[in-house]
């Protein structure tokens, strides 16, 4: 089995934890640290067309229908993918919940639409992605120009494991403490974050970081890329 299949056995045993952890509103990590940014640089509009990438229970996905944009959302994990369409049973008229690896061109290219997407995000994914290079290729080609994507990840400069930045490597973390399984986490400097996205590309449009309450180092990091 490889890492990939892995990553996925985690985060179908971490599911029915990840979605009564997250619950209706989701937890402070999201709601106060990465939420406020990921809607500064998304600017959320009714009757925008928005890809939700990697959406988990569907949290942010029901807040963006919610505002009045029309969403697809997707996951690998079917676990989860059915846990969000129960759990977001509200808004299915305007979330479509889809079954999508991240890392498959060809399945990512099959979420494209009659029209282009407006938006695309990705809150908390990217450092769980194994290959961000087919997402990165992939939701350029979905977007309408103009259109952006914003992600929120790991600051890999202060969570990096074996004390060597540069070097791409995999670790093993929880998300939330307790949960039944660890998951993959796929360090990659910030220049290789970014390269992937510059040469298929995208530029870069905006970027914040974001500390804990109270605290001095940076947590995440909030980008915003323009097509
Ligand atoms: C930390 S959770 C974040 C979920 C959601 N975006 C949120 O903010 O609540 C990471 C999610 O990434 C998903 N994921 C990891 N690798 C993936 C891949 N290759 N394709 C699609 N989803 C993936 C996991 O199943 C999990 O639901």
């Amino acid at each position: 089995m490889n890492n990939i299949d892995k990553g996925l056995e985690a985060w179908e045993l971490n599911a029915e934890f990840w979605d009564k952890e997250m619950g209706d509103h989701s937890n402070y990590f999201h709601r106060d640290l990465v939420r406020p940014h990921t809607e500064k640089l998304l600017e959320i509009k009714p009757d925008d067309l928005i890809l939700d990438i990697a959406c988990g229970n569907g949290n942010f996905s029901e807040y963006m229908a919610k505002i009045g944009a029309r969403v697809i959302a997707f996951d690998y994990s079917s676990k989860m993918i059915e846990l969000a369409k129960k759990r977001r049973s509200e808004v299915l008229d305007r979330v479509e919940f889809k079954v999508c690896d991240a890392t498959e061109y060809q399945q990512l290219l099959s979420l494209k639409q009659q029209h282009s997407f407006d938006k695309a995000v990705a809150n908390m994914a990217i450092m769980d992605i194994s290959d961000i290079k087919p997402l990165f290729k992939a939701v350029y080609e979905m977007l309408s120009d103009n259109g952006t994507f914003v992600f929120a990840t790991h600051h890999p400069c202060f969570t990096y494991p074996n004390k060597d930045y540069f070097t791409s490597c995999i670790d093993k973390g929880f998300a939330i403490e307790g949960q039944p399984a660890l998951q993959n986490y796929y360090h990659r400097s910030i220049s290789e974050i970014l390269h992937s996205a510059f040469d298929v590309g995208f530029v870069l449009d905006s970027f914040y970081e974001v500390p804990f309450k109270n605290k001095k180092t940076p947590i995440i990091m909030v980008i915003r890329l323009c097509k």
